[in-house]
């Protein structure tokens, strides 16, 4: 584990270990190249390029989701702030943390704030938002880690109440599973009075779903096509840009927009550093990322089964967008049967 201060109200923390991530990536590319669905781990997207890239997305006209989580957060910061009397905010997957200045005004104006907590894989964008998130709160001590919130979540800090923000829909680039995983982590690290903030897209109708993710400038596309530019050169692999088509599309079984790339003609990649020869049929799929779109119900019951309560839902005035401020449950009694959802999407539907 290396530290370094940067200036004095200024702590980077590296909690990733490089031989152990890279060991890690490899493996889990390895595998999601040999499943049912091909498919990269999202992890690829953000490199320093890839992580530019983002901050251009959320600029686009077309990608509605940051602007409807700021409206919310304009509206509801000082309540949240209020319940949560945080001493620090956490912030999961924080990236430029432009959302996140809401909430530290409203913390910093209810007079409990004293430390941000920002973790990202991405060094380069944490340390530069670390360092202007010091600058624009001159009394606010930031600890910066460099880590992955699906395996460090264990070595936040403890020193004083915590309000744990997911912001920006990440939670919806995490499957099914791995978000049972996240979410049982997080309640079984909160203490009783802490609280939980997630920021999620919502379900709603296909054509601006699909708008969202293959924009006029093609900023969407660039993003996505820019994992094969880092397979090229972090494992030696021979993906040719021109042999694939880009492709975002709804999933109504899912409900996930589906994010990736399709062979336009059957070929072969090879990818040395994993000693892989990979055949790709005609059409065939390459999955960079799902983006799940939520509805209110859904989330509360997965919530529950993680032993979470969802205490507020608050939404745009659109109806785009939700954050949710989420609780540890009081009592295990009960558990919500896994079923219930399905059963009752299917009835709604
Ligand atoms: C969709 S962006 C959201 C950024 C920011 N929260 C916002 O709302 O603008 C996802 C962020 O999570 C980071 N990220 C992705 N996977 C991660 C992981 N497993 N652990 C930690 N950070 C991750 C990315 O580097 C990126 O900054």
């Amino acid at each position: 584990m290396l530290s370094g201060v940067i200036e004095p109200r200024v702590r980077v923390e590296v909690l990733r270990d490089e031989a152990d991530d890279r060991a890690s990536l490899y493996d889990a590319t390895f595998r999601g190249l040999h499943a049912e669905v091909k498919e990269v781990p999202a992890v690829w997207l953000y490199d320093e390029r890839g992580s530019g890239l983002y901050e251009e997305i959320t600029r686009l006209p077309e990608y509605y989701l940051p602007r409807r989580e700021a409206e919310i957060l304009r509206d509801r910061a000082a309540v949240i702030a209020k319940r949560a009397q945080a001493r620090a905010l956490v912030e999961l997957g924080a990236g430029t943390a432009k959302n996140s200045r809401l909430l530290l005004d409203a913390i910093e104006a209810e007079g409990t704030l004293e430390r941000f907590v920002p973790l990202d894989v991405s060094e380069q964008v944490l340390r530069a938002s670390a360092q202007a998130i010091a600058a624009a709160y001159p009394r606010v001590f930031v600890h910066a880690i460099v880590g992955d919130f699906e395996r460090h979540l264990g070595a936040l800090p403890r020193n004083g109440r915590r309000l744990i923000a997911f912001l920006g829909s990440t939670i919806g680039n995490l499957y099914p599973d791995q978000r049972g995983r996240f979410l049982r982590t997080i309640a079984s690290m909160l203490a009783p009075d802490e609280a939980f903030l997630v920021g999620v897209d919502l379900v709603k109708d296909v054509a601006r779903l699909e708008s969202a993710y293959n924009d006029s400038r093609g900023v969407t596309e660039t993003f996505v096509r820019n994992v094969l530019t880092g397979l090229n050169r972090e494992l030696g692999a021979t993906f040719d840009q021109q042999r694939f088509v880009y492709e975002a599309r709804w999933d109504p079984d899912h409900e996930w927009m589906d994010i990736g790339l399709r062979a336009g003609q059957a070929h072969s990649v090879s990818i040395p550093r994993l000693e892989l020869d990979l055949a790709f049929e005609e059409g065939e799929p390459l999955r960079v990322e799902i983006s799940t779109k939520f509805r209110r119900e859904q989330f509360e019951l997965e919530a529950a089964r993680a032993r979470l309560r969802v205490e507020s839902w608050w939404t745009d005035s659109a109806g785009d967008f939700a954050v949710a401020l989420v609780f540890r449950h009081a009592s295990d009694d009960n558990p919500p049967r896994a079923v219930s959802f399905e059963r009752r999407r299917r009835r709604t539907a």
